[in-house]
């Protein structure tokens, strides 16, 4: 079980509407948790949902950040723009978005300094593909993801979080085994001991994402360095997400 207070994201991706926001907010509103919760909607729906859950303890969260922090940049959203309207951490570098979108380490790690200049706590998503994982080179994928997209960025007085979601995983229902997944994220707390030392890498908190749903949250949860989900498709309905949560308590 791990030592750090659980966080648990849901992440909605392009989905939900006004529906799932009314839907979510009633689930939440006067409910108490020991994790912390952050939701991340599509950005048109994180000012409404910022409102609604002002007086919770949720907080909300966007799903991508720019890299640039303002200018000729048309459709992009800035890391102070987020601050600004309350937001209180961004994803940086999903591999929907690194697959679909362009982004690579080294976009990455631009997007992990605009959120940290802004005090908006970056979730950096690493994660390895099918034929990386059969190819046994998990690891190596990783610590490039971490060395690259971290290279450069100072965290003191600083919040940062790690995501490892391994992308055969993703939307599979074929969830990382809760021993498999710890390996892996021992050995990004290794690496993080290795780029922030010891103290400052045993209080950042790690995720697992990947087909977590209400029957496995509990047994991940219960390895000793994953402090956290980012839950996808099982996020899409407030009652399952809120049974994750409970479970991740
Ligand atoms: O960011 C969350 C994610 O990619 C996992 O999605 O649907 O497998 O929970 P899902």
């Amino acid at each position: 079980m791990s030592k750090r207070i659980p966080i648990v994201v849901a992440n909605w991706k392009l989905n939900g509407g006004i529906d799932l926001l009314c839907a979510s907010v009633a689930a939440f509103i006067g409910k108490h948790f020991s994790t912390k919760i952050a939701i991340c909607p599509p950005y048109i729906y994180m000012r409404d949902m910022l409102n609604f859950l002002q007086h919770s303890e949720i907080i909300v969260g966007s799903q991508n950040v720019s890299k640039f922090g303002s200018g000729a940049y048309t459709g992009e959203t800035s890391a102070q723009m987020l601050k600004d309207v309350g937001a209180g951490l961004c994803l940086i570098g999903h591999s929907e978005r690194r697959q679909m979108f362009n982004e690579n380490d080294g976009s990455c790690q631009i997007k992990v300094n605009q959120a940290l200049a802004s005090d908006l706590m970056p979730v950096l998503c690493i994660g390895e593909n099918a034929q990386q994982r059969e190819a046994g080179i998990t690891n190596d994928v990783l610590f490039r993801q971490m060395h690259d997209a971290l290279a450069d960025t100072d965290i003191t007085n600083k919040e940062i979080c790690i995501a490892y979601e391994p992308v055969w995983a993703i939307g599979t229902g074929q969830a990382a085994s809760p021993e498999d997944a710890q390996a892996v994220h021992g050995f990004i707390r290794q690496e993080l001991c290795v780029i922030y030392g010891v103290e400052r890498a045993e209080k950042i908190h790690i995720l697992y994402g990947g087909s977590v749903n209400k029957s496995n949250a509990r047994e991940l949860m219960n390895q000793e360095d994953i402090d956290g989900l980012l839950v996808g498709g099982a996020s899409l309905d407030p009652n399952h997400f809120i049974e994750i949560c409970k479970q991740a308590e």
